[in-house]
């Protein structure tokens, strides 16, 4: 069922950031990043009762250069520009911007199978957090984030409830003292990208600790 559902997401064509939003470029090209995505995994794959990529997905990767249905050419070219870069600090002997690095990727080790202890440590210290997910994101589902947020062992002090933009239902959120998780209504993985008012409505409510 896992592998079905891996299928879906990752290899039908589907836009795995956004479900409702079409694939930039059309259709499938598999690419370096499903590579890197599936070396990350490679730790996880090994644990029981956790997700695997099917065989299939693994099998027909090829090299690629971006994310799948994702079209990253002017923020490439953007960040890549001279000006910009001189504007940001970046000095010149660093490597031009990629959206995902292969390098990176590939020799990436997972030091961590679960940040929980870091959460707990941070928010005992007095910290508040925010956990946010888009909620059309396949990518980094917004179960997968209401899960962790629950397993905290905190006590929820809200119920799940809406929260509300421009008179309109924005999403879902629940407080648990101060870490809060909440979902952005129709948005996807790109949530500040594609659903830019209810983002920085959230943004603010978390930064003015005010109320969603
Ligand atoms: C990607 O975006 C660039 C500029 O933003 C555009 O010129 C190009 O046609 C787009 N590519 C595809 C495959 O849609
Ligand atoms: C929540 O954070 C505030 C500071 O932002 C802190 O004073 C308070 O102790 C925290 N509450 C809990 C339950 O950790």
């Amino acid at each position: 069922m896992v592998n079905v559902a891996f299928g879906i997401v990752y290899g039908s064509g589907l836009n795995e950031y956004g479900l409702y939003l079409d694939c930039e470029g059309g259709g499938r090209s598999l690419t370096s990043y499903d590579r890197t995505m599936s070396q990350l995994f490679k730790n996880i794959r090994k644990r029981p009762q956790t997700h695997k990529f099917s065989d299939g997905v693994s099998s027909i990767m090829s090299l690629g250069e971006v994310p799948p249905c994702i079209n990253s050419t002017a923020q490439m070219n953007w960040l890549n520009r001279g000006d910009v870069r001189k504007a940001l600090h970046i000095p010149d002997i660093l490597p031009p911007w990629d959206l995902c690095s292969d390098e990176v990727g590939e020799q990436y080790t997972t030091l961590y199978p679960t940040v929980k202890d870091v959460y707990v440590k941070l928010l005992s210290l007095g910290l508040r957090a925010l956990v946010y997910n888009g909620d059309t994101d396949m990518a980094c589902n917004f179960l997968g984030d209401q899960w962790f947020v629950e397993d905290l062992g905190l006590k929820a002090t809200t119920e799940y409830k809406m929260w509300h933009h421009d008179n309109q239902v924005a999403g879902f959120y629940q407080q648990y003292g101060n870490i809060t998780f909440l979902t952005v209504k129709g948005a996807g993985h790109m949530v500040p990208q594609w659903a830019p008012g209810p983002a920085f409505h959230m943004f603010q409510s978390f930064i003015t600790n005010g109320s969603y």
